[in-house]
């Protein structure tokens, strides 16, 4: 796996009761994967020479983010390497104008949008559909760095001097925010996970909530648009659909081509979790089955508050919140940063829900805003 932060660090947990050894390639030796796994090479990501001589010692190589250049993706297949997903999966995660405009041509449902590359584009595109807009970093954006709502197109003025791509899309009035996780093998057999809804604060999902509250109507139409986007990106292992619930309408926000934090409640929350199955997936074995193991599951973000106290410290007493399953990333404590996450099954989403939250605001010591 190429990238070292907490995915990796999952997978591994998931590789090693498969009795598989996991290679992983970290940017740092203090990357959350890099301390646990046994096989770790520490290197660039963005160093061709690096990810080919990693690349070298695997049988298949799979991707814990989507930071690897396009280019490099392309010379590692040439060269007759396994990538799963593949540079054209990837392209797709790497660059959201590629995204909505490939995806949204095919007759997914996607927010309106146009690249823009000024201030006064920038208020067309207002003029035209109305404020506020959200402008996007086309690439390299993630946990909302990379997206800007704007009710005057001049504030963004600063943004376009930086030379920049951006897409420009209506500011949605969400009702929720739902996501969708598929496991999907390179014949194309996929496994479709339930859906939940991801509760965002500034951008960054917080919590993400089984069963999400919507209509069994629009929880099908819901897995029945995220196996369509899996299979019209030729995704290979997990594929995670961010989709926004606008009164009846599901639409898709974006799509990460790995495993994701909203399927992080999978782990307990699921007979198989997303991190085995993306193995397997990649490996072209036969999917685990998705089935919830609880009537509710619900997992809280550990992030990390402004004092940058480290949960570590109160460990302990977190874990005497009854059934909270704590994972912890190892990641040095700073503000704002995903640090672990704690999850909870129940019968009663509203009890979990409040356990889950009890241990996460006992690990950082502070409420949670919301
Ligand atoms: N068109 C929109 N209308 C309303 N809200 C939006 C819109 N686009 C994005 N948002 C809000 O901003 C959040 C972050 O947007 P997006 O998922 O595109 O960015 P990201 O930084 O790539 O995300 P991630 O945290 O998943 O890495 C969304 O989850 C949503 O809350
Ligand atoms: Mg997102």
């Amino acid at each position: 796996m190429v990238g070292g932060g907490q995915l990796a660090r999952m997978s591994s947990q998931a590789a090693i009761g498969l009795g598989l050894s996991l290679r992983v390639l970290s940017d740092r030796p203090e990357d959350s994967a890099a301390l646990v796994a046994a096989r770790t090479t520490t290197g660039p990501v963005d160093d061709l020479a690096a990810l080919r001589a990693f690349a070298a010692e695997c049988d298949v190589v799979t991707f814990d983010h989507e930071l690897v250049p396009p280019a490099h993706l392309v010379a590692l297949e040439a060269e007759g390497h396994v990538l799963r997903p593949g540079p054209r999966t990837q392209r797709f995660a790497q660059d959201k104008a590629h995204q909505r405009a490939v995806l949204g041509a095919l007759g997914i449902p996607v927010p309106l949008n146009r690249l823009v590359g000024s201030v006064d584009e920038l208020a067309m595109f207002g003029d035209e559909l109305g404020w506020p807009v959200v402008l996007k970093a086309v690439t390299g954006g993630y946990d909302g760095r990379g997206v800007w709502v704007f009710d005057d197109p001049r504030n963004a003025a600063h943004l376009f001097a930086s030379g920049r791509e951006f897409l420009v899309e209506t500011f949605l009035p969400l009702d929720r925010e739902l996501a969708v996780l598929v496991a999907r093998r390179p014949d194309g057999e996929s496994v479709v996970y339930p859906v939940v809804e991801s509760v965002q604060v500034d951008g960054m999902c917080r919590e993400v909530i089984y069963p999400a509250p919507i209509s069994s109507e629009v929880a099908e139409h819901a897995r029945g648009l995220a196996l369509n986007v899996a299979a019209a990106v030729d995704a290979v292992g997990v594929i995670a659909c961010e989709l926004f619930l606008v009164g009846e309408h599901v639409l898709l926000n974006e799509i990460a081509v790995r495993p994701h934090n909203s399927g992080h409640f999978t782990i307990e929350g699921c007979v198989t979790s997303q991190f085995e199955n993306h193995i397997r997936a990649v490996l072209d074995w036969p999917l685990g089955v998705t089935t919830p193991t609880a009537p509710a599951a619900v997992m809280v973000n550990v992030v990390g508050g402004s004092t940058g106290a480290d949960p570590v410290a109160n460990l302990s007493a977190a874990l005497a919140v009854p059934g909270a399953h704590i994972h912890l990333y190892g990641k040095e404590a700073r503000p704002g940063r995903k640090l672990g996450h704690v999850t909870a099954l129940g019968d009663d989403v509203t009890e979990t829900r409040a356990r889950a939250r009890r241990a996460a605001e006992i690990l950082t010591g502070e409420q949670l805003p919301l």
